[in-house]
């Protein structure tokens, strides 16, 4: 038999919300108690659980630093990530997906030209990718900011790796007159998320994978128009069905193709075999509350 407490608490909490607090705030605060304890009775926590899971999330905490941020691979991990997405991004109507920040972005990488190489002395397959950014009526934003990052070809990113002397596979490139954009990088490839933290540990309990499908970071934006945050997955990659962190979408899948010639390579400023893709990406025209998000998104990572 559940007792009074059991059956009156919830509302008790609810009860003591000031009515003078911010309307949202209390609009999050009361569902987030509500299904809180809904969760809570449902699974009919242990005390041991109860422990653990503080244990857990006290371990979270301790695992972010300003080069990690395990709070954000929860999320990821658990899909509320790309749940958020979906919610605050319901229509793209031709304008380009978006899907995970994830927690590897940084301010402040180095600004390369238009065709410049944003892995300069790094190993890995030669890789061209060149494309525009476009208005939703398909007009060419000249003066467009890609704010680029990927991981090495042994699936690391430079904030996971000591001493790589400051920002590195990180660039930021502006679209020229026609709004066009091209740089040289190499492939990315497939790796796994972090799994030295808590959720490495969830993971595994859970039965899962940790890997996500090869890919590009890209933060495009332009004055007037909503910032996109999104990445270009390399096709036929073998994570592409199973994501660990869910992100992929199929307008996301770009051919990376695979290029012998010489003469080709030479033109791009590369070596054969290289690789090559191409991608439009097409921005809307920005709402406020939109912009401010994806500049608090990229703030709190
Ligand atoms: C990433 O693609 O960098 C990433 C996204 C989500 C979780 C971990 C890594
Ligand atoms: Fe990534």
């Amino acid at each position: 038999m559940p007792s009074e407490l059991e059956t009156t608490l919830t509302d008790a909490v609810i009860a003591r919300l000031s009515p003078d607090a911010d309307p949202r705030f209390r609009q999050i605060m009361q569902s987030l108690i509500r299904h809180l304890h809904g969760f809570v009775r449902e699974v009919e926590l242990t005390e041991e659980e109860w422990f653990e899971a503080i244990k857990f999330l006290t371990a979270t905490g301790q695992k972010c630093d300003d080069k990690r941020q395990e709070f954000i691979l929860m999320s990821d991990v658990l899909g509320v990530s790309m749940l958020v997405d979906a919610i605050n991004h319901r229509s793209s109507e031709g304008t380009t997906e978006t899907t995970v920040l994830g927690p590897f972005f940084v301010h402040g990488a180095p600004e390369i030209e238009n065709g410049g190489d944003m892995a300069a002395g790094w190993d890995g397959e030669p890789t061209y990718v060149s494309g525009r950014v476009l208005s939703a009526a398909g007009k060419p934003l000249a003066g467009a900011l890609l704010d680029l990052w990927q991981s090495n070809s042994e699936g690391s990113y430079d904030v996971q790796l000591a001493d790589t002397g400051g920002r590195q596979l990180r660039a930021k490139l502006r679209t020229d007159a026609e709004g066009r954009f091209r740089l040289r990088t190499i492939l990315p490839t497939s790796y796994p998320v972090p799994t030295d933290g808590p959720m490495g540990l969830v993971l595994e309990r859970m039965g899962r994978h940790p890997m996500r499908p090869a890919h590009l970071h890209f933060m495009v934006s332009a004055p007037g128009y909503e910032t996109v945050v999104t990445h270009l997955f390399v096709k036929g990659d073998p994570y592409l069905e199973s994501d660990v962190v869910f992100g992929v979408k199929d307008s996301l899948i770009v051919d990376f193709k695979r290029n012998e010639s010489q003469a080709e390579a030479q033109k791009l400023g590369l070596k054969a075999p290289f690789y090559r893709a191409s991608y439009d990406f097409v921005l809307r025209p920005a709402g406020k509350a939109k912009q401010k998000a994806a500049h608090a998104a990229s703030d709190a990572a």
